[in-house]
């Protein structure tokens, strides 16, 4: 199944990837997909930021073990601070980290007042980026391995995503 087409005629292609808490896991893949996304000369054509469905968290740093393991990769999580998915938002294409975090969103599409909102912009991570359905686990209280873990499917993932994301950000739009 292709991309969501983009919202709106101008400006980038906005993918939010969510988790539950926002200082674990899509952190991560924010932090990963805007590496790779620079990389492949699309940093004006799409741009990529991360949320949690709960509040617990909001205001927050990443967590040590995922900034740990982004260090380790090379990457850097330190500017990140957590913020909770707010229902006024309307990205291109919502990438959940597991089925609990999309069925999360789904019900708060669902629940939009105005009834516009396209569920079918809210996605599972790992079936977009070729994982099959896998989700990412949550490290949340975990060793250095369950982070290690989010990292290594979010770099598996994301090359597949990234090339997605190419075809659909720079497609003709109306
Ligand atoms: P994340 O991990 O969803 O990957 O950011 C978690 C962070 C916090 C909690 C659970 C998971 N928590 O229960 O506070």
């Amino acid at each position: 199944m292709s991309l969501p087409p983009p919202l709106r005629p101008e400006g980038p292609y906005h993918v939010c990837f969510v988790c539950l808490g926002n200082i674990c896991r899509s952190p991560v893949a924010e932090v990963v997909a805007r590496a790779q996304i620079d990389k492949a000369g699309l940093a004006a054509r799409v741009t990529v930021d991360s949320a949690g469905t709960g509040d617990w968290h909001v205001g927050h740093r990443m967590n040590s073990g995922s900034r740990a393991v982004l260090a380790s990769g090379g990457y850097d999580g330190d500017a990140h601070l957590a913020r909770q998915f707010d229902r006024s938002w309307d990205p291109d294409l919502v990438l959940a980290m597991d089925k609990s975090n999309l069925k999360n969103l789904r019900a708060l599409y669902r629940a939009d007042p105005g009834g516009q909102r396209d569920g079918s912009r809210v996605r599972l991570f790992g079936e977009v980026a070729g994982l099959g359905d896998a989700e990412v686990p949550d490290p949340y209280g975990g060793g250095p391995g369950d982070f290690a873990e989010v990292l290594r499917m979010v770099e598996s993932a994301m090359p597949s995503l990234v090339s997605q994301l190419a075809a659909v950000a720079t497609q003709p739009r109306e």
